[in-house]
């Protein structure tokens, strides 16, 4: 089993691979997380509410059993409302990193300085709609960001380079600024997609679909991992 990265810093660009556990068996959680161990870096798990996106996944209890079962960090995705309600608890519950949409929260800053006082690193994420520019100011307050490449709320659908731009954004921000933020992209990654998203400055991973769907996920990841590692660009 190779060693697990939870983080790296800036002149680290490894990737970061992300399951996501929404494509799993969700009879058997613990062993999709297991199937999954020493060839992923991070469980992502999509916490949806039916209020902000129309999809209902899981909540906290899954949460704080799953972790249990794992020694994988958890990168918990929350889709959802009133995230300044809820997301603290997923910190408590020992989350390694919380993503709360910037849709959905009134005062980013104050609730990433709560995320990380509780313990957890704290994730910005912005959906397919919404632009990058008013929240590039905040990059110095937390600790990874996460670009839709999809209108978040269902697994399984087909990426969308136009996000990229984004990215692209991002990546400029982080270099220009020389700050120590992971750069996430969530939908649509699988092995035809992932490069272009690694050219474009993402270095965290998200895949689903292209994991969970394969014969073999930790394979899957491997061949992820093996893809970005090439495409990414050393600047
Ligand atoms: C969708 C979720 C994604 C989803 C990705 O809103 O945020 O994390 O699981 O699934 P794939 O990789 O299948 O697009
Ligand atoms: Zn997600």
């Amino acid at each position: 089993m190779t060693a697990i990265r939870p983080y790296t810093s800036p002149v680290d660009p490894s990737p970061i691979i992300a399951p996501s556990i929404l494509a799993a068996d969700f009879a058997h959680l613990a062993t999709a997380v297991h199937d999954i161990e020493g060839a992923a870096d991070w469980v992502h798990v999509d916490v949806m509410d039916n209020h902000f996106v129309p999809n209902l996944t899981i909540g906290l209890p899954v949460v704080q059993s799953l972790r249990k079962a794992t020694v994988i960090p958890f990168d918990v995705h929350l889709m959802i409302t009133d995230p300044e309600r809820w997301a603290p608890g997923y910190a408590e519950a020992g989350a390694y990193n919380v993503t709360f949409h910037a849709e959905a929260c009134e005062n980013p800053v104050a609730l990433a300085g709560t995320l990380r006082a509780a313990g957890a690193k704290a994730g910005l994420a912005i959906d397919r709609d919404t632009p990058v520019e008013p929240y590039l100011e905040l990059l110095p307050y937390v600790d990874t960001v996460l670009i839709m490449t999809i209108k978040a709320g269902f697994g399984g659908q087909k990426f969308m380079p136009e996000m990229l731009e984004k990215v692209r954004d991002v990546r400029r921000r982080i270099r220009a600024k020389n700050l120590e933020v992971r750069l996430e992209v969530d939908g649509g990654i699988a092995a035809d997609t992932i490069e272009q998203a690694a050219e474009a400055g993402a270095d965290a991973f998200v895949a689903g679909t292209a994991v969970y769907g394969a014969d073999d996920p930790a394979e899957a990841c491997r061949k992820l991992r093996a893809l970005a590692e090439r495409a990414t660009v050393h600047a």
